[in-house]
């Protein structure tokens, strides 16, 4: 069975990689599919979210990484996936992740699958590694390797 993991993924997190790798584990197919939110300004463009969700997604078996362009429902059909997964971290994630749910299910009948977070990613996310990083601080416990370099290269050519 085919899922697709959507998110902004500004930028891919150890908790994203977690619930990736789990719905692999689950799905045995998995899209990761790499979106725009309009409501969001972002970090990092689509292709460096695309390559950084690549390369941190690499070593996870049954898992690619596509750019998700336009709504999510078509994207799956487009692509014969029944499933969405998202991970759960706390209750306004669910407040969000419902509405998605319904209205997905509701145009297309694309059922979403909701994983809790895993209790040591519970509460991390983007948003808070962004705030840390540009501020100096150290995101190399929350994030893969390559993320935390080019991060730290964002913020040395926006200081210069
Ligand atoms: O990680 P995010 O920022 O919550 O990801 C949001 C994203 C890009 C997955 C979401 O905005 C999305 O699915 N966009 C595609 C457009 C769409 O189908 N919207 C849902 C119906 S209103």
């Amino acid at each position: 069975m085919r899922a697709v993991c959507p998110g902004s993924f500004d930028p891919i997190t150890h908790g994203h990689v977690d619930i990736i790798g789990r719905a692999a584990a689950l799905f045995g197919d998995v899209i990761v599919a790499v979106g725009r939110n309009s409501a969001k300004n972002y970090l990092f463009d689509t292709d460096e979210r695309v390559e950084l969700a690549r390369a941190a997604t690499a070593q996870v078996d049954g898992v690619r990484v596509e750019v998700l362009s336009g709504l999510l429902v078509d994207f799956c059909r487009s692509r014969d996936a029944g499933y969405v997964v998202k991970g759960l971290r706390f209750a306004s994630d669910f407040d969000f992740e419902l509405q998605m749910a319904h209205i997905n299910r509701s145009l297309t009948g694309l059922e979403t699958v909701l994983l809790p977070a895993s209790s040591q990613w519970g509460t991390l996310s983007s948003t808070m590694v962004r705030e840390v990083a540009s501020l100096g601080g150290d995101v190399g416990a929350f994030v893969p390797a390559l993320v935390a370099e080019r991060i730290q290269q964002k913020r040395k050519s926006n200081d210069g």
